[in-house]
């Protein structure tokens, strides 16, 4: 869910609203704003998205006030309709509430409160939340913030609030606990909000809160930051913003996926950009320099993941047992945090996350802290929560990824990985010379190889026609191109919602074949390297069966063209670096697609960018 606050001199209305446009990737089962102007509250929310309630509000109030608190919701508890929708208010009427997260108790606490005579609209656990800080406060006859803190003590989950009082309108409190909060502080003015994207035109001065942290925030008198549990001060600490507007916008293009699939060369430019020194034959990258003996000793290096940066990471398995000699394991993060898995003071956990938020990814983070691991994150968010925890890291620069279908953030991954692999293969020994050489060449010249690759657009959007009514479609690749079908086949369910599975080309005829008629697409990547001619026999497999072959090839394959409906092609490059350029003709195809069954590419239905429940 996405959270956004304001206090100050402006009108509140216009910033909430644009800012929940923004926090939208984090969540638009629905969204609700509550507007107070000292004397009246105004409360509107709506099933669907943040334009849905701009809909609504238009038609129904007048929009004043300089106090506001807007959500757009991702549900966790409660279907997503009008009165699960947040804000959520006290029995008195006097406590607003906005809420991100989990209250795993709130079925206790609720029978509590029930007990003691309160009653529920919605079946959402942040109406018990609201409640109970009421019940706190009117009992003991205190300030909001104690209440707040009080009641949080008592709850057992996640969270990111922000609450006021009709009582005191010139005060919010937030607080934070495994969901990002970020205070944007103005000239007597704050905005409060899950990442900056909402403020950043406002002010560039900003401060983040920690987990375990609170804030009462106060026109003139500023911002009080208090640890939760034993009420220590902690001293406020504000940041200067790199981010601009520019970066969030859509910039020309019809949907953010589109344009983060065209800044695929740029952002990887970026990614190596003072990292990869090719012609000097140097990887210079300090968390790892600062670092190097965790790896060079290390017994094996686990990665753990979620989603499409788990895929970058099954990619990276591949290309550092093959080039560094390290054994690798990758996990999904939700799986690793509740096994009991065999991690000791002599292993590496490297943590991908585009967000640096994933509620999974960060507890796995903490087990393998835990069990003495040393813990490496590759990140793209700029001090999220994930980069802070980790030991040590490399962002991978992609810029904001505002689309919910992760594109640039997947390339830039695997190029932070490729240069770590490079990089401890060198210092292994396990890498000759000239393929040391070669690589960092070959590496040099991906974006361009990419940008060329998008040169296949209207190409693709053919291919696209072709297959969009198709109910099911299977994606087959080998060894470092098994994961990009696995990542092919997660672009096109989330977007297009056409079923769709990746599978090991081989492994195609252990189950998958069974499903190869001649409605079937199967998407094969054939490049000319690796396993090319064993691929070419999976193909001949599925033409007899009458399948419907799309081949991602080599430019100028000819064995393939023979036996496929349609190819596409990708510039040729060395085989541990072609699943940067398989991948772009599938986010492509998987984009046209959704675009041509009219789905909302940017916000696929039940999905969320930043996923910070478990
Ligand atoms: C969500 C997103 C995916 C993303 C995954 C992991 O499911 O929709 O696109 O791959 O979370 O997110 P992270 O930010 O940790 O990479």
């Amino acid at each position: 869910c996405g959270i956004v606050g304001y206090i100050g001199h402006r009108k509140a209305y216009p910033i909430i609203l644009e800012g929940l446009k923004r926090l939208e990737y984090r969540g638009y089962d629905s969204a609700g704003i509550a507007l107070f102007d000292g004397k009246n509250l105004k409360i509107s929310k709506t099933k669907g998205k943040v334009a849905d309630l701009q809909k609504k509000l238009e038609a129904e109030i007048t929009t004043t006030g300089n106090l506001g608190i807007g959500h757009t919701r991702w549900a966790t508890h409660g279907i997503p309709n009008d009165v699960n929708s947040h804000p959520h208010c006290s029995n008195s009427g006097d406590l607003v509430i906005i809420h991100n997260g989990i209250i795993e108790n709130y079925a206790a606490l609720k029978k509590e409160l029930t007990k003691r005579g309160y009653t529920f609209k919605s079946d959402t656990d942040t109406e018990v939340l609201i409640n109970l800080i009421e019940d706190i406060k009117l009992k003991e006859n205190i300030k909001l913030g104690k209440a707040v803190q009080i009641a949080l003590n008592q709850v057992v989950g996640a969270y990111a609030i922000a609450v006021f009082d009709r009582n005191k309108p010139d005060e919010i409190v937030i607080a934070r606990l495994g969901s990002p909060l970020a205070i944007g502080v103005g000239e007597d003015e704050f905005f409060i909000a899950s990442d900056a994207s909402p403020f950043i035109e406002y002010t560039k001065n900003a401060i983040y809160l920690e987990d375990e942290e609170m804030a009462i925030v106060r026109i003139k008198k500023g911002v009080k930051i208090r640890k939760i549990k034993d009420d220590t001060v902690v001293a406020p600490y504000v940041q200067e913003l790199q981010m601009n507007l520019e970066q969030i916008e859509k910039g020309g293009y019809e949907h953010f996926m589109l344009k983060e699939i065209h800044e695929q060369p740029d952002a990887i430019r970026d990614t190596y950009r003072g990292r990869l020194l090719a012609k000097e034959g140097i990887i210079k990258m300090s968390g790892i320099d600062d670092n190097i003996e965790k790896f060079t000793n290390a017994d094996k290096i686990t990665i753990v993941a979620c989603g499409t940066s788990w895929h970058a990471g099954l990619v990276a398995e591949y290309i550092f047992e093959d080039l560094a000699r390290i054994p690798v394991e990758v996990e999904y993060a939700s799986e690793f945090r509740y096994r009991n898995p065999v991690i000791t003071n002599k292993d590496v956990v490297i943590a991908i996350s585009q967000s640096g938020e994933t509620a999974d990814t960060l507890a796995a983070i903490k087990l393998a802290k835990q069990n003495g691991a040393f813990v490496f994150g590759v990140c793209n968010v700029v001090g999220s929560s994930i980069a802070r925890e980790t030991h040590a890291g490399a962002y991978t620069h992609a810029g904001p990824e505002i689309g919910v279908a992760s594109t640039k953030a997947f390339t830039t991954q695997i190029t932070v990985l490729t240069l770590i692999a490079l990089k401890l293969a060198k210092v292994k020994g396990k890498i000759s010379n000239s393929n040391y050489h070669y690589h960092l060449q070959e590496l040099e010249l991906i974006p361009e190889k990419v940008q060329k690759a998008l040169q296949s657009d209207q190409h693709i959007q053919n291919v696209a026609k072709t297959y969009k009514d198709a109910k099911n479609c299977l994606y087959l690749g080998r060894g470092y191109n098994f994961p990009v079908a696995l990542e092919g086949a997660l672009k096109l369910k989330e977007i297009s919602y056409i079923h769709a599975e990746g599978y090991p080309a081989a492994e195609m005829k252990h189950g998958p074949i069974a499903l190869i008629d001649e409605q079937m697409p199967v998407f094969v990547i054939a490049t000319n390297k690796g396993h090319y001619e064993k691929v070419v026999s999976n193909i001949e497999e599925i033409k007899s069966r009458a399948g419907k072959i799309i081949g991602i090839v080599t430019e100028g394959d000819a064995n393939v063209k023979n036996l496929a409906d349609h190819i596409i092609e990708v510039p040729e490059t060395l085989e541990s670096l072609t699943p940067l350029l398989t991948t772009i003709p599938l986010q492509l195809l998987s984009y046209h697609i959704a675009v041509m069954l009219n789905k909302n590419v940017d916000q696929p239905r039940n999905l969320a960018k930043s996923v910070t429940v478990e």
